[in-house]
């Protein structure tokens, strides 16, 4: 017996891996849009993919999903390869699209209805389901008169009407407003508690931050890393800003002050970057006062923008080197 090829689909898989992805490429034309690519989503995890627009995020989605077939490499949901259409697998996974298809000529609560008998979902999930995605007061609405945002809500309430183990969700909340951006976070959350496994592309980092438990980056459809939000922050370094209000110390002093890495002015404070928040505070108020001084700790947008920043800078300069 020859030994297995890590790329073979014998290759070690965590056993408490609800999708596990394996050096995984897909190209169109000749363009790599997802460049090997190995992952592991684990069981009961919320797991964020990110990255800019055209990074190979729905695509390394699709294939996950059993919609796209990849060029090379393996793909395992619940120990089962999702293509060709696995069967078996629809039940147990609950897919929205960037596009979603959509039953235009029925009423929401007919579309829903249809979706659910595919699954043979119980009918009163339906309504539970509608109310959750705060279309309950839309039962009677035809799906093409309903504004971008509603579709949008009916498109997630089709992902999760069958209460599938395994849920992913391609930027749910891009055209949701305010409010249903909040509500579907609570959703998500009950749904997370339940012990779901959520797969989740978003272009908002706060969302990532407030709801994932690890992170993937894409970037050219390269995995740039993979990390729990917070322990990404604290690894990368991004610096903390302390804001000033102008006037108050100049940007020479300021730049002086121990621990003080870069001084800028924007909107009325002076910004002044640091890795060591207290010492900077402290320097400040002997020699200042710390009234209307305000404090910005490191978000993951702040390292999502450098890691993403640089990553596009060096695909350019390789790209332009291939030229
Ligand atoms: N069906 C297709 N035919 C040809 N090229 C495609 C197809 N689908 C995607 N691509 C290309 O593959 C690359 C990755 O696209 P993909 O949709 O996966 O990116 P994404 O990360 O989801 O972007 P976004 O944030 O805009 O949704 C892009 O360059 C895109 O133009
Ligand atoms: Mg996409």
């Amino acid at each position: 017996m020859s030994s297995p090829s890590p790329t073979e689909d014998s290759a070690a898989r965590p056993a408490q891996a609800a999708v596990s992805v394996r050096d995984v490429t897909k190209s169109y034309g000749g363009r790599k849009a997802v460049d090997g690519v190995s992952l592991d989503v684990r069981r009961g995890e919320f797991f964020g993919l990110l990255g800019p627009n055209g990074a190979g995020k729905s695509t390394l989605v699709e294939i996950m999903e059993g919609l796209r077939k990849a060029d090379s490499g393996s793909v395992a949901v619940f120990g089962e390869a999702p293509w060709p259409r696995n069967t078996a697998l629809l039940p147990r996974m609950g897919v929205q699209t960037q596009s979603s298809a959509f039953f235009v000529r029925q009423t929401v609560h007919e579309h829903l209805r249809t979706v659910a008998a595919l699954f043979g979902a119980e009918s009163a999930a339906v309504d539970a389901t509608l109310d959750a995605v705060g279309l309950g007061g839309r039962h009677d609405v035809r799906v093409d008169d309903l504004s971008g945002g509603q579709r949008q809500r009916l498109a997630i309430a089709s992902a999760l009407v069958h209460g599938p183990e395994l849920i992913f969700l391609d930027e749910p909340t891009a055209a949701l407003d305010t409010e249903g951006r909040r509500d579907l976070w609570e959703v998500l959350r009950g749904l997370k508690e339940q012990g779901r496994t959520i797969v989740y592309t978003t272009h908002h980092l706060d969302e990532a931050e407030a709801l994932c438990d690890r992170v993937a980056i894409l970037v050219a459809g390269r995995l740039v890393v993979t990390d729990e939000p917070q322990h990404l922050i604290g690894t990368f370094g991004a610096t903390s800003r302390l804001l000033v209000p102008l006037g108050r110390i100049d940007e020479e002093r300021a730049a002086a002050l121990p621990g003080v890495e870069a001084v800028s002015v924007r909107g009325g404070h002076l910004v002044l970057e640091t890795r060591a928040t207290g010492r900077v505070l402290a320097a400040l108020d002997a020699v200042a006062g710390l009234d209307g001084v305000q404090t910005r700790t490191p978000s993951l947008e702040d390292v999502y923008l450098d890691i993403t920043g640089r990553r596009a800078d060096t695909a350019e300069e390789n790209q332009e080197q291939q030229a």
